[in-house]
């Protein structure tokens, strides 16, 4: 059942005849939605660039039974909630970017905060916050947003039947998959981190590398979402599962999960470098972020000229850039449900020259004087401070990503995740799906730095019903109304710094794909102060590092700088490329 001549990189798959396509193809001559008006291909091949092959066979099959990149996103997401259980979901939530029919749109499935939370749910009686409360167990979970993002983007886009689409995932649950070497170790980590805490090691315990891991009670949960739609996960027996997991352990409640809505929100759209750069707006703080750093660095073109990439000026030059970019989020960035978010303005050419042009080539700021860049004082927000976060660089990754284009030019974007890797490690029980600890990523104190180590405001207060801000950014680029660029990575804070090294690599340094995804990646946020976090691959040592420390920067070593799933379209021809850091793949469907 397993293809396994997909190649890794940007390689072609091959098709190959398996019990999954028989399973998809059986729905296959049922009433396509969209099929009537059969668009003529736009490109000469689909390309899918995806966190496994297992996710990517499943796109594989259900664009060959004719299905749409949004049709195969879906079915890639319920996918990797099997596959890839250490990101991938139908207990977190996230976003999706879509560029379909030649118009842009973004769905926010970002999960929220239960109707019993509380602003200090995370404080002790002294006021502090306590350690793993908000990132391990049933209290650290928001209600789930994914079923309802997937149900939402396949009905509105969709061409094949949402029974269609969840066949691969369901085949993989009951039939099983094999275990791989990242994914053991993963899960070994996990377990060091659960164990006692939480019901993960009666689920994951069979994760062992070359071993055959079904998940009878999931394959069961993704039936009945396949029998009944969404509505099933949030008022039927799942719903039902999820409230008795949550009794005397967490807070969400039947009538939390009842309320769930996702939302079409309009997307963050910005000129740049003959692109139309089209991302994550709040409760992401990716998309300001990420045009943030590609306006600013514009600005900035005299003083980067002739500046070699991963220099010791170029790290400065940037780090400088995020100085500022990391102000504003902390103080201004939340849900806009909940807070007015300044977007226009942050994004405003004029306001980012004026903070571009407070940038010296040759000096580093003095953290302390970096403050936020607006002025907003008629917003009542509440300063987050520059509290001292040294050294508060998690070792643990999170999150995945993936980029799909079909050969009508039709793209999706969708970044999504559990938060932590296993999430909170609470497995619903007769359900057989991880929770998230999404929970993590409100500020559960202004000025306290979460798992990221990043600060917040009252903007990201945690309310009942809100949504915590988001560092996800996936993203899509277009020139002349076409698809150019689909990008996006996990990492939490090191998401929208990492996409901006990878676009400067491929436009500004004119490397190819490739070469602009395997490139070194570092990350500067503001606080722990002038710290440059770096990566085991593709290190930053030797000379270079030395140079780094002499203008006055501290180096620290992170585990992870991304896993990017992106693809590239020139003409006729999508490129797709899977980050050499993780165990991704990509393929190209003719
Ligand atoms: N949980 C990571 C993020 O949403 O950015």
């Amino acid at each position: 059942m397993i293809l396994d001549r997909l190649s890794r990189s940007s390689g072609v798959a091959r098709w190959c005849a398996c019990a999954l396509l028989a399973t998809v193809t059986a729905f296959a001559g049922t009433a396509p939605a969209l099929a009537k008006r059969a668009p003529a291909p736009a490109l000469d091949s689909a390309a899918v660039a995806v966190a496994d092959r297992y996710s990517a066979q499943a796109a594989e099959q259900i664009l060959r039974a004719g299905g749409n990149a949004v049709d195969a996103a879906v079915a890639i997401a319920f996918t990797l909630a099997v596959t890839y259980p250490e990101a991938g979901n139908i207990g977190g939530g996230g976003f999706m970017t879509l560029y379909v029919d030649g118009k842009p749109y973004f769905l926010d499935y970002r999960e929220r905060a239960p109707q019993a939370a509380t602003r200090e749910m995370y404080l002790d009686n002294k006021g502090k916050v306590v350690p793993g409360a908000s990132l391990i167990g049933g209290r650290s979970a928001g209600v789930p947003g994914t079923v309802m993002g997937m149900w939402e983007a396949q009905r509105r886009f969709g061409k094949l039947k949402w029974k269609q689409v969840l066949a691969p995932a369901i085949a993989y649950a009951s039939d099983g998959f094999e275990v791989d070497e990242q994914l053991q170790s993963r899960r070994d980590k996990a377990h060091a981190e659960f164990a006692g805490k939480t019901n993960f090691d009666a689920y994951f315990s069979g994760l062992n590398r070359g071993a055959t891991f079904r998940q009878p009670e999931l394959a069961a949960t993704l039936t009945r979402i396949a029998d009944d739609g969404a509505t099933e996960f949030y008022t039927g027996q799942t719903a039902d599962l999820i409230a008795e997991a949550m009794r005397g352990h967490g807070l969400i409640s039947k009538d939390d999960l009842a309320a769930y809505r996702a939302v079409w929100r309009e997307p963050v759209q910005a000129d740049w470098n003959g692109y139309r750069v089209i991302t994550a707006p709040p409760p992401s703080s990716g998309g300001i972020g990420l045009v943030q750093m590609l306006r600013m660095k514009s600005d900035l073109a005299p003083a980067f000229e002739g500046v070699p990439v991963n220099s010791p000026k170029y790290i400065h030059l940037v780090a400088e850039i995020e100085k500022r970019v990391f102000a504003d989020r902390a103080e201004y960035l939340g849900d806009p449900d909940f807070y007015k978010v300044p977007v226009a303005r942050l994004i405003d050419p004029a306001y980012l020259q004026k903070r571009a042009d407070e940038i010296s080539p040759d000096h580093i700021s003095v953290t302390k004087n970096i403050r936020p860049g607006l002025d907003v004082s008629a917003l009542g927000v509440q300063s987050g401070g520059n509290a001292d976060v040294a050294g508060s660089m998690p070792e643990k990754a999170e999150t995945t990503h993936y980029s799909v284009v079909d050969k009508w030019g039709n793209a999706v974007s969708n970044t999504y995740t559990i938060n932590g890797y296993f999430g909170s490690g609470v497995v619903v029980p007769g359900a057989g799906f991880l929770l998230n600890d999404e929970m993590d990523d409100f500020a559960a104190k202004p000025g306290v730095a979460n798992m990221f180590g990043v600060v917040g405001s009252d903007a990201n207060a945690i309310a009942p019903g809100k949504r915590p801000l988001s560092s996800m950014s996936p993203t899509i680029l277009t020139r002349d109304g076409k698809v150019a660029l689909v990008i996006g990575t996990p990492g939490g804070s090191r998401i929208f710094t990492s996409i901006f090294q990878v676009i400067e690599n491929l436009y500004g340094f004119h490397m190819s794909l490739d070469g602009a995804v395997a490139q070194m990646r570092f990350h500067h946020q503001l606080l722990p102060e002038n710290t440059i976090f770096w990566e085991p691959y593709a290190p930053l040592d030797g000379d270079l590092a030395k140079q780094v420390e002499a203008l006055g920067y501290k180096l620290q070593a992170q585990s992870f700088n991304g896993d990017i799933q992106a693809i590239q379209v020139e003409g006729r021809t999508a490129t797709p490329m899977a980050d050499p850091r993780g165990r991704g793949v990509t393929l190209i469907v003719k």
